[in-house]
């Protein structure tokens, strides 16, 4: 029997967007999904780029104003992968429109807006996700289990880092990423490393942190020498406390050179501990500590840790960045069909966008700051 359809209107085309259509696209051939996706409609900037996209993404229909997409009758999911400042708009014109919302991080520009997007999705009833994909990889997740199952013993301490180096050439020009309303190192990587924080270990109580422009101007566009101040953070270190109790510190990092996906962290415990860094997704390590038999076991990702088994039946084979982004969408498509609750949903986003703001508020006070 056929499954039904569902209708997916698509804003945004950049790379975020690409990978978006690509999950839409797959999904169902790897994951038994409630209902069939169906690339509706795409929406960008303007109906050349639209029209474009839709060819290449494999889109139905192309329109140039994303207020057409929303109110379209045809759609059902609204994935929202624009620069951060139009979120909000969108997610609003979307939640009044009873759409599901699928939409990508940091949630808005402030922790308020954050806010009111969440309280209109809750008021309206509508379901949320946020693409947190690196919380989809089946070893974080199973760093999870072996953390509630006390296999590490206490939790003691926590290290976290997300570093890049897409910002690290001075001659980057500015973007969506360089707005004074929004951007930054810590609002672009950060919000990554803070919701793994969170899902590992739970809420944050309180936040010390430094906020550094490393390069303090750059191009005003890709086709001029023109440049204007950045304003913005390029680092962010902080020190952080868990509710509780455990303490640790946190990066976010977009000028780190040499690094190009080091979301990373590593978790203490009195009995044993847990390394991870995105570099080598399929991996994470365990130290138990055997009296001369310690140091780190590399478990590799198999069919053992669901949903690796979906897409190889053998281990070894590795899972992809893009693997993560379907994961995501197999899980948003249960949860718009009543089957499950979604998660990371808009009410964690803004305590994501809460705790960056929280750092910031830190660095500008020169003291720890209670969440
Ligand atoms: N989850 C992740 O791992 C991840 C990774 C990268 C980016 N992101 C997020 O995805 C979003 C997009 O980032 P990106 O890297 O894809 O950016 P991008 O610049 O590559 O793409 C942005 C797209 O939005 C389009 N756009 C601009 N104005 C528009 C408008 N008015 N209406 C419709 N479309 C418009 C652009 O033309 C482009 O197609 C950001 O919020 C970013 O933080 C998430």
């Amino acid at each position: 029997m056929r499954k039904p359809e569902i209708g997916i209107g698509l804003v945004g085309s950049g790379f975020m967007g690409r990978c978006h259509a690509n999950a839409f696209r797959s999904v169902s051939g790897l994951f038994d999904v409630p209902a069939e996706p169906r690339l509706e409609l795409i929406a960008d900037a303007n109906d050349d780029l639209a029209a474009h996209a839709a060819q290449a993404l494999g889109f139905a229909r192309s329109t140039g104003d994303w207020r057409t997409l929303v109110a379209d009758d045809a759609i059902d999911i609204v994935a929202i992968t624009a620069p951060n400042v139009l979120h909000a708009p969108i997610a609003h014109a979307a939640i009044a429109a009873g759409k599901t919302v699928y939409c990508e991080k940091p949630l808005s520009t402030t922790a308020a807006l954050a806010l009111e997007m969440t309280e209109a999705a809750d008021a309206a009833g509508v379901i949320t996700m946020v693409g947190f994909n690196f919380l989809r990889n089946p070893m974080v997740k199973l760093a999870r289990e072996i953390i509630a199952a006390g296999e590490i013993g206490d939790v003691t301490g926590f290290r976290g880092r997300h570093a890049e180096n897409y910002m690290a050439d001075p001659d980057v020009p500015h973007s969506f990423r360089t707005d004074p309303q929004g951007g930054g190192a810590l609002a672009d990587i950060g919000s990554h490393i803070i919701s793994m924080a969170r899902y590992l270990l739970g809420p944050l109580a309180e936040v010390q942190a430094d906020c550094r422009t490393v390069h303090a101007t750059r191009p005003m566009s890709s086709d001029t020498d023109q440049r204007s101040s950045v304003e913005v953070d390029d680092m962010t270190h902080a020190l952080i406390r868990f509710e509780s109790g455990v303490s640790g510190s946190l990066e976010a990092n977009w000028a780190a050179t040499a690094r190009t996906m080091d979301l990373s962290w590593e978790i203490t415990g009195t009995r044993g501990a847990l390394a991870f860094t995105q570099e080598r997704m399929n991996e994470l390590r365990l130290w138990r500590g055997a009296p001369g038999r310690s140091g780190y076991t590399r478990i590799e990702a198999g069919p053992a840790h669901p949903p690796y088994g979906a897409f190889c039946p053998a281990p070894g084979h590795h899972l992809g960045f893009n693997d993560l982004k379907v994961i995501e969408v197999a899980e948003l498509l249960a949860a718009h069909a009543g089957h499950s609750v979604c998660s990371p949903d808009f009410r964690e986003a803004y305590e994501v966008q809460r705790t960056v703001e929280a750092m910031q508020q830190s660095h500008r006070l020169r003291q720890w700051v209670a969440l």
